[in-house]
């Protein structure tokens, strides 16, 4: 009986496991004229080792709330831009089709 338990929790909690996803998953924002941007938690987190604080909540906060950056507010230190700026990371003012993807 008891082993049988064991097995219905191990099984609950890798299923829970598999569902579960990096911070906020994958971000889709949309850009018509030059392409769609994916943003992935998982290659910023396990990926680039950033903590939730590096972005939570002074850049982003959710999808709804999104606060909208124009590439020239990021060229500034916006939003991606705080960290794709040559230095962090690749650089905002090239490196286009990293970020667009058609
Ligand atoms: C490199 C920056 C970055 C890091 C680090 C980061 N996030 Fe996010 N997060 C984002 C962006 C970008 C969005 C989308 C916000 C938007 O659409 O304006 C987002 C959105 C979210 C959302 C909302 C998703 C939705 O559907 O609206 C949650 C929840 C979230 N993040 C959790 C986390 C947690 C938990 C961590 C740490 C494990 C984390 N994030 C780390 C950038 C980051
Ligand atoms: C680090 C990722 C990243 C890179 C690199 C990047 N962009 Fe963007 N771009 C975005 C995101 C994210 C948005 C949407 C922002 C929002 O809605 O808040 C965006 C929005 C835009 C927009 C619509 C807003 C505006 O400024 O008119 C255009 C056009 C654009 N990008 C062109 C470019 C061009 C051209 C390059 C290369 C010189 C480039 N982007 C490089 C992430 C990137
Ligand atoms: C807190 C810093 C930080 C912020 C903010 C940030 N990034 Fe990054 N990003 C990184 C680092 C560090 C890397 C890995 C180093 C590199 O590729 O230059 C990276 C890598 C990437 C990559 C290559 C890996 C992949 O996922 O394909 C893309 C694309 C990317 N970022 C897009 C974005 C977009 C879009 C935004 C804004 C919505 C954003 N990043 C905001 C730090 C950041």
């Amino acid at each position: 009986m008891k082993i049988l338990l064991l097995l219905i929790i191990a099984t609950l909690l890798s299923a829970s496991f598999a569902a579960a996803k990096t911070g906020g998953g994958d971000i889709t924002f949309e850009v018509r004229s030059i392409g769609n941007v994916m943003f992935s938690h998982d290659n910023h987190i396990a990926g680039a080792g950033l903590k939730c604080t590096d972005c939570h909540d002074a850049l982003f906060i959710t999808k709804e709330k999104r606060k909208t950056a124009t590439m020239s507010q990021m060229q500034k230190g916006q939003s991606c831009g705080a960290c794709h700026n040559g230095t962090r990371a690749f650089d905002v003012k090239g490196s286009c089709a990293n970020c667009h993807k058609k």
